[in-house]
């Protein structure tokens, strides 16, 4: 199909689906956000009662929740709460699984500051005391945000461990007069184990964690609000609406009934916005329908039409999933039952069936359920009396599965 290439993705840095972006203001947990600045804001302020040492992590196995946004967003917000105080505050991020050893990391904290890597050969301790001989005598106030910490304790090799400690211990090397040099940390770890880890290995540390954030996987409310602040800053108006956001949410939230992969992950959800908008726009729709949605999950889901699963169905299992894809493709949404039977019984007759009964295509219509090939759920309000609506799993794209369907009622493909 040859587009007019209605453009859709607006072409603006920074780019609201690239990785690095993060909001001015967070659309969920921004409340996170201002609870951690205030609280480092106070601790620079009142010099130190102690580390201070944050640790995020995530809910067992979870990704793309927020760990190391949450952190990010944290130290814009204290950089900017620090200029308008004329506080000469600085925040350097790494992340230890691609830093691997502390000499590297030390390195990374060092350069932005001294103009420069130290000289090769430079001893640990020696770097260290640059470090601390920087931040005293530029009065800094320096928070290092160390992204996958687990990386460090799982490599497991002890002399990196006591070099982490040190690491750690910094602060002590500055003088105690509040107001003056400052150093403040942000952990993000994937999971929990971190904290058994540092209990195990390193229990000096876990005992100064003063504060612990552990991050849930998005839910379905959430994730649209997420998802609305990206399509709001980077799509074009008039090419989306809330329908397409509210489909993606609820296909990951952790919470949504109807999820066909409820991981809570922003990411994967703003992955999904962005391969939809590219969709419709490579295929010159001019706005995001409920195809392109469906084409943009697949791909995240890897589906592709599978005939040896189509062949398990019987012929009016056929016809009514053929049905059911139809009027999905023509709605790009729901349609009730009575809709669906309708245009079953339709189908059937062309292709010199004896339609089936009410009880015998709800049977079909749990099976069709039951293999993830349709979504079938209680109609909400705004439908008249209580009935089933009906539509193709949503990462199944309709127009593919339609096709496949045909060429298997023809006859035109063999089942394996
Ligand atoms: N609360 C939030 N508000 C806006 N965007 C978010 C939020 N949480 C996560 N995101 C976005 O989702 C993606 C993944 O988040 P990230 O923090 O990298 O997850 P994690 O570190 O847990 O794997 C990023 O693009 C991030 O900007
Ligand atoms: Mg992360």
């Amino acid at each position: 199909m040859f587009s007019q290439n209605k453009k859709i993705i607006r072409d603006i840095v920074p780019n609201p689906f690239s990785d690095q972006y993060i909001p001015k203001q967070l659309p969920v947990r921004q409340d996170m956000v201002d609870f951690l600045a205030e609280k480092y804001y106070r601790s620079i302020t009142r010099g130190y009662g102690g580390t201070d040492i944050t640790l995020i992590y995530g809910s067992l196995g979870r990704v793309g929740i927020g760990k190391t946004t949450i952190a990010k967003a944290s130290a814009y917000k204290l950089e900017g709460i620090a200029r308008n105080r004329g506080i000469n505050f600085r925040w350097i991020y790494i992340n230890a699984y691609y830093v691997p050893t502390i000499h590297e990391i030390i390195n990374r904290i060092l350069s932005p500051l001294s103009r420069g890597a130290p000289a090769r050969g430079t001893s640990l301790t020696d770097k260290l005391r640059m470090l601390s001989d920087i931040i005293y005598t530029n009065a800094l106030k320096l928070l290092i945000i160390i992204d996958e910490v687990q990386s460090i304790l799982l490599a497991g090799k002890k002399d990196e461990i006591e070099k982490f400690y040190v690491l750690m211990r910094l602060h002590e090397t500055l003088p105690i007069e509040p107001g003056d040099s400052w150093i403040g940390y942000i952990l993000v770890a994937q999971d929990n184990t971190v904290l058994s880890l540092f209990r195990e290995i390193l229990p000096q540390v876990e005992s100064q964690i003063g504060h612990r954030i552990l991050l849930d996987p998005y839910r379905t409310d959430e994730l649209y609000k997420i998802l609305l602040e990206r399509a709001s800053s980077g799509l074009e108006p008039g090419t989306w609406d809330d329908s397409v956001l509210e489909k993606i949410a609820c296909y990951y939230g952790i919470d949504c009934p109807e999820a066909g992969d409820p991981v809570g992950s922003a990411r994967k959800a703003i992955i999904a916005l962005r391969n939809a908008a590219e969709y419709a726009e490579i295929h010159g729709l001019g706005y995001i329908n409920d195809l392109a949605v469906s084409h943009a999950l697949a791909e995240d889901a890897g589906y592709s039409v599978d005939r040896a699963a189509l062949s398990s169905l019987s012929k009016h299992e056929l016809l009514l999933l053929y049905a059911i894809a139809q009027l999905t493709l023509e709605k790009g949404d729901y349609s009730t039952t009575g809709e669906v039977r309708r245009l079953y019984e339709e189908l059937a007759e062309r292709y010199g069936e004896k339609p089936r009964g009410h009880t015998q295509v709800n049977e079909y219509t749990r099976r069709l359920a039951a293999k993830g090939l349709i979504i079938a759920r209680p109609s909400g309000r705004g439908v008249r009396g209580r009935t089933t609506l009906l539509r193709v799993a949503q990462e199944i794209p309709a127009d593919r599965l339609r096709s496949e369907l045909y060429l298997i009622l023809e006859g035109k493909v063999e089942l394996g």
